[in-house]
Order: structure tokens, then C-alpha cells, then sequence
């Protein structure tokens, strides 16, 4: 195979990627069906606390989140960075929300150690400086995939698996409730962040997903973590 016939092929895929990532930038947001969750985010920590109904605060929390894309797309990002819910903050969009306020699921150990997981929506996050402690506002879904974001995510399997798993997913929250060993998983889609994406110009998504820019940035030019070429 000559490199004559490969350049320009190669060149082809790449304008016809561009056109389509134009497209879709144009879209109307609110679409009518919700987004597909295409990407999760990985938060781990040793404890979470409802200080009350709507107030999620995690401690010990690990120094990176962790990410997954389709495929073997994964990465991490360091937590300071990730829940840094301050306008300006590097998942902060134009209107102050991070990630879109997401839906997440939490699973962690309650009382005599039986696991459980709650569904809920995340806000404003607030980082301590050393990124051990991290708080969340939260609204806990009780009704379902009604109030989930997105579709075949975490969360619409967990409430799927609650259908025949008693206690499997808990729909209130107790004010002081406590469990450990924790992981939260939110759920989120490309598209649907790109907005973000596009005022932070170190951000990418890697050469088959990219809008322009310069190729081959990775999550974090400079910083050296997340994927890209
Ligand atoms: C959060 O982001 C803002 C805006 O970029 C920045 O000024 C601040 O230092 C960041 N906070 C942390 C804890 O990294």
C-alpha cells in the first residue's frame, strides 16, 4: 500500500469527523430522548456521611477519580481537578453547573455491613484544599429511571437489579446516615459536556472524537493525565 492512496484517505476521515462534531454542536440541547451513558467517572472513598437529606460529604477520598470511556478509553484525573465545583473549575460549564449536575449512584456498606447504593443528583461540589474531603448537594431519586439523566448507565441498571434484589437500593436517606468503603459512579455522555469541553481549551477527547484544536492533547495538555495520542 503506497502512502500516496493512505494521506489522503486518512486526511478524508479526518474532515468527515469535523463535519460531523459540527453537527452535533449545533443540535438543539434538549433533546427528547435522554443521552446514552458513554462515559463514567469513578469517585472512591473510605466514608460517606448524609449530614442531612441533601448534603453528601465524602472523606478519605482517593487522589484521583478515575474515568471510562467506550472501549478501553480510560484514564484518571486528579481529584481536586474533577470536583472542583468553582466557577471556572475545569467541569464547570458557562452556567455554573459541574458535569451538568449528574446522575451518580453510590454503593457502599451500611450497618452489619450489607451493601446498599443510592441514586441521586449531584451539585456544587466543594473540594478541601488537600482533596481528602469532598461534598456534594444531592437530591436522592426515589422514583426511578424517571429521574435518571441518561439511559444504560449505572444508575438505570441498579434500579433495574432492585426490582428483584430487596434492599438492593435504598430510595430515602436517614440525616447522619453513614456508610464506608464507597465508590460513586455518575454517570454522564460526551456530547452532552462537550459545551464544557469547548471553553476549556486543554480538554479532548482524542482524534476520533475531537472538534478541532490540535490533535492529541489528552485530558490535561501539560498535566499528562487522561487519553489521547
Ligand atoms: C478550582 O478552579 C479554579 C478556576 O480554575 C481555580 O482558581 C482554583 O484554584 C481551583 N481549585 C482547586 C482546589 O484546585
Amino acid at each position: 500500500m503506497s502512502a500516496k492512496i493512505f494521506v489522503p484517505f486518512f486526511l478524508a476521515l479526518c474532515l468527515t469527523a469535523g463535519a460531523r462534531d459540527l453537527q452535533q454542536a449545533q443540535a438543539p440541547a434538549s433533546g427528547a430522548s435522554k443521552p446514552v451513558a458513554d462515559l463514567l467517572f469513578v469517585l472512591s472513598a473510605q466514608k460517606a456521611t448524609f449530614t442531612d437529606a441533601n448534603t453528601l460529604t465524602l472523606t478519605g477520598v482517593t487522589s484521583t477519580a478515575q474515568f471510562y470511556g467506550s472501549g478501553a478509553r480510560a484514564g484518571i484525573i486528579p481529584t481536586t481537578v474533577f470536583v472542583n465545583g468553582t466557577a471556572g473549575g475545569s467541569y464547570v460549564s458557562s452556567n455554573g453547573e459541574w458535569l451538568n449536575n449528574p446522575t451518580a449512584t453510590l454503593f457502599g456498606f451500611g450497618d452489619n455491613n450489607a451493601q446498599t447504593s443510592l441514586i441521586m443528583t449531584l451539585a456544587s461540589p466543594q473540594v478541601s484544599s488537600d482533596g481528602e474531603t469532598v461534598t456534594f448537594d444531592v437530591s436522592v431519586v426515589s422514583n426511578g429511571d424517571a429521574s435518571i439523566k441518561t439511559i444504560k448507565g449505572v444508575a438505570n441498571e441498579v434500579v433495574e437489579e432492585s426490582a428483584t434484589q430487596a434492599n438492593y437500593l435504598q430510595t430515602a436517606v436517614q440525616p447522619g446516615a453513614t456508610l464506608s468503603n464507597i465508590a460513586l459512579f455518575v454517570d454522564s455522555n460526551r456530547e452532552a459536556i462537550k459545551p464544557i469541553a469547548q471553553t476549556k481549551t486543554f480538554w479532548w477527547w482524542g482524534p476520533h472524537w475531537g472538534w478541532g484544536g490540535g490533535w492529541g492533547c489528552g485530558w490535561g495538555c501539560g498535566g499528562g493525565y487522561g487519553w489521547g495520542k
